[in-house]
């Protein structure tokens, strides 16, 4: 097969969409300052509410003044734990319940609470990856501040049953916060039925530009600011409106709103035919995740025998970009704690690589994929000392 370049990396960034780029590039010369009261100034404010709209809808938030604009997913994860320490500080409740599988701005930010007094429980998840549900309702009770789940993981594809995770969180009366950073724009999230007090979600993995995310904040939940300032998004996030990214973001929102159904069918269709291909030409490896309830566009396979890194680069000399882990984590070696949570062993979870597809993988990238991956497993076992 010829040599091409194919990206399988959209779970750590997406390309802009053309539509989104023409988008930023108009809004290179609306520069008016959004809170500016003059005729530029509410111009430019009225573009900023028509993305917040669409960013709204595509959540299935009723009220648009529930999303707040923030820098990105990192910062809207990081706004509510900051919420959690003040509260905590003042309230009755301190209890922080979370998963051993969040990205590294949740777990983090958790154990940044741990380490200041507050009681914070991670919980187990299944060979799945899927949180235990049994142990989520022994844990939470009358001291628990938070809930935090993730939606979907960003290593291995498992998503969540929100609504389940909710019926057990409402009875206790702790706040719900779930980071769908990976799942909007992929499959259908709605803040209505999932009962979340906060969702996290960011711009640059739905084709829209880095820098820019959103908080979704049900009426009457608190929210602390991050950074305080002036008087932009209600006082829970000071700075001057980041037109450029917020237009964008709402553009991308739009048209994964719009294109949602399709996706869905197209991506998996895609992944499926990735994961079958990659099963009959690797002998013996693992794909994992959660095959009943998993994101679209998610691949995650280990393969004993070869070393992670190796395989990647391996990948990377034939034009083909995926990831080991998360992109977070890339450059440490240690082993994937989502993978480790999961119950793969550090050797086998050091052998393994995620592809995540995207609207512009083609059969033909992923028969490409498939026709590389033989041979350079294949090679790199030859040279292993392990036996598998
Ligand atoms: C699940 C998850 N949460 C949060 C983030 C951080 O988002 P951002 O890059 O917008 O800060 C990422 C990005 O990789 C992610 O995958």
């Amino acid at each position: 097969m010829e040599r091409r370049t194919v990206y399988m990396d959209y779970n750590a960034t997406t390309a802009l969409r053309p539509e989104v780029k023409a988008e930023i590039v108009r809004d290179l010369d609306v520069y008016a300052n959004a809170s500016s009261m003059h005729e530029d100034g509410r111009k430019s404010r009225v573009r900023v509410e028509q993305a917040r709209t669409a960013i709204a809808k595509l959540v299935g938030a009723t009220d648009p003044q529930s999303i707040i604009f923030t820098s990105g997913g990192s910062e809207s994860n990081n706004t509510v734990f900051a919420t959690m320490f003040h509260l905590g500080r003042t309230g009755s409740r301190r209890g922080i319940v979370t998963t051993k599988i969040e990205h590294p701005c949740v777990l983090n930010a958790a154990r940044w609470l741990e380490s200041e007094g507050f009681p914070v429980v991670f919980l187990d998840v299944d060979e799945y990856g899927t949180v235990n549900l049994d142990q989520l309702a022994r844990v939470v009770g009358p001291e628990t501040l938070l809930v935090s789940v993730m939606a979907a993981n960003n290593e291995i594809g498992t998503v969540q049953d929100m609504r389940a995770i909710h019926s057990i969180v409402k009875n206790a009366g702790a706040y719900l916060h779930s980071d769908a950073t990976q799942s909007v724009g992929k499959i259908p999230v709605d803040v209505e039925s999932w009962g979340v007090d906060y969702l996290t979600m960011s711009g640059h993995k739905l084709y829209g530009p880095k820098g820019v995310g959103a908080l979704y904040l049900k009426k009457g939940a608190p929210l602390e600011p991050l950074i305080r300032g002036g008087h932009q998004e209600h006082g829970y996030r000071a700075g001057t409106y980041n037109n450029i990214g917020i237009l964008g973001f709402g553009v991308a929102a739009e048209l994964a709103q719009n294109e949602l159904d399709e996706y869905v069918v197209r991506v998996s269709a895609l992944r499926d035919r990735l994961r079958d291909g990659i099963l009959s030409a690797v002998p013996k490896c693992r794909v994992n995740g959660n095959p009943a309830s998993m994101l679209p566009n998610t691949l995650n396979v280990s393969f004993p025998g070869a070393e992670g890194e190796a395989i990647l680069l391996s990948l990377d000399l034939e034009g083909i970009r995926v990831s080991t882990g998360s992109a977070c984590a890339s450059g440490s070696l240690d082993p994937s704690h989502v993978l480790l949570a999961t119950g793969v062993g550090p050797e086998l979870a050091h052998g393994s690589i995620r592809f995540s597809l995207g609207r512009d993988t083609t059969i033909d990238d992923v028969d490409y994929v498939i026709s590389k991956i033989g041979p350079i497993i294949a090679r790199l076992r030859s040279m292993s000392t392990v036996s598998f």
